[in-house]
């Protein structure tokens, strides 16, 4: 960049064709490409235009997952953009180093629309991530992963047809992709590896772990560094949930393999290829996070998920574009208590998890089911799994003005309604 301190981008929404399968062509989406999109890398205090032109015959649109911006740059559904026209969001980068994404937020079309293909990876970087040592060698020992699940037919094509389950508990596949590869496998030295897993599924929530049950250090969540390096053997994502976790190959020789699975797949081969002189040291302080203080609370809200797919409903309501159902104010800090009274989907076949996102900021947990989070839940989240039965205490604190959403992030569910909108005045 010419200019310091200021970036553009330009993202074009095209129709793809991919080759999943050798030989076979998939109708897909992508931005400036066939599938997913190019990472976007910002550091904090840039101004950053993003130029997002959209070449399909439908319309879309762009929203930042994760990122504190004001309402009318957020990318929600009141932000669309047309057949061939270009939306142009502009903003300034104020919050700490993170992996976040973009997706499509179309009212009743984002499931469809992430399915096919849109999605991409957002990094910030700051100080602290510069400074620290942890690897930053971009394809090398820095590996983004955004893990989804697709349903293939015969022909290789990825048809979104809601059968009755998938629109009870979302979308699943039985195929996993990693940055859209089938059985991907990674080459690595035997030195410290730095993975950013983005689940960017529409409704399938993992828990991965390594073959060897590997122990492997979470040193970021959704919204930045934790404090704390936490040492962990799984780590659960909920659709749209990030970690970032080093894992250490410097016990394995150059020829070994390691397996990164879930509970019920193998996702990805890890090689580990060649012999590293790098010394390997997890840091152990990462960062301090300036945490709230649950003293200067204004306000308590209540956000109660209940129903079963397409009756799904938060606060007893779905989605209305033209009503608003919370107010909020600049820099109060507010308490929100989420809970999922949502009894089995289909009979007493599913239980109902409801990931839970609020655009525009980074909450902190501050309770989970009457206790403390766990460690990987005390750093900055923008969304956060809630189980049936299950309740969460939030603090959150608008830096931003203007209209958002909070929604489950099983996007069958989101698409059926299970969302609202609030206003920061
Ligand atoms: Cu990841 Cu409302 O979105
Ligand atoms: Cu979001
Ligand atoms: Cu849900």
């Amino acid at each position: 960049n010419p200019e310091e301190g200021k970036a553009e981008f330009d993202l074009k929404v095209q129709n793809g064709r991919t080759e999943f399968f050798e030989d076979q062509k998939t109708d897909t989406l992508g931005y400036n490409g066939n599938y997913l999109g190019p990472i976007i890398k910002v550091n904090k205090g840039d101004e950053v235009k993003i130029n997002v032109n959209n070449t399909l015959d439908e319309s879309t649109t762009m929203h930042w997952h994760g990122l504190e911006v004001p309402g009318e740059m957020d990318g929600g559904p009141h932000q669309g953009i047309e057949p061939q026209s270009t939306w142009s969001p502009s903003f300034t980068i104020n919050q700490p180093a993170a992996t976040l994404w973009y997706h499509p937020h179309l009212l009743d079309k984002t499931g469809e629309q992430v399915y096919k293909g849109l999605a991409g990876l957002f990094y910030i970087e700051d100080e602290n991530s510069t400074k620290l040592d942890i690897p930053k060698n971009h394809g090398i020992n820095d590996i983004p992963l955004v893990v989804q699940d697709k349903r293939f037919t015969e022909d290789g094509d990825i048809p979104y047809e809601l059968d009755m389950r998938d629109t009870m508990d979302g979308f699943m596949g039985d195929t996993i992709l990693i940055n859209g590869a089938i059985s991907p496998e990674l080459d690595v030295k035997n030195e410290l590896v730095r993975l950013r897993i983005l689940n960017g599924s529409n409704a399938r929530a993992y828990d991965f772990n390594f073959s060897d049950n590997a122990t492997f250090y979470q040193i970021a969540s959704d919204g930045g560094f934790l404090e704390k390096s936490v040492e962990m053997t799984n780590v659960t994502l909920a659709p749209a949930e990030r970690a970032e976790i080093l894992v250490d190959f410097s016990k394995y020789k150059s020829g070994d393999k390691v397996t990164f699975r879930d509970t019920e797949n193998n996702i990805m081969t890890i090689n580990i290829i060649e012999e590293s002189t790098e010394k390997t040291e997890v840091p152990k302080e990462l960062v301090e996070i300036p945490k709230y203080d649950k003293g200067k609370i204004v306000r308590s809200r209540e956000f109660i998920m209940s129903g079963s797919g397409p009756m799904v409903t938060i606060n007893g309501k779905q989605m209305d574009m033209n009503r608003i159902d919370e107010e909020l104010k600049l820099n109060e800090l507010e308490e929100w208590v989420v809970s999922n009274e949502s009894s089995g989907g289909m009979g007493m076949m599913s239980s109902s998890p409801h990931p839970f996102h609020v655009h525009g900021t980074q909450f902190q947990i501050i309770e989970r089911n009457g206790g403390k989070p766990p460690l990987n839940e005390q750093g900055w989240k923008d969304t956060v799994m809630v189980k049936s039965n299950e309740e969460v205490k939030l603090l959150v604190n608008f830096k931003e003005k203007g209209l958002f959403m909070y929604h489950c992030h099983i996007l069958e569910h989101e698409d059926s309604g299970m969302m609202g909108q609030f206003i920061v005045k």
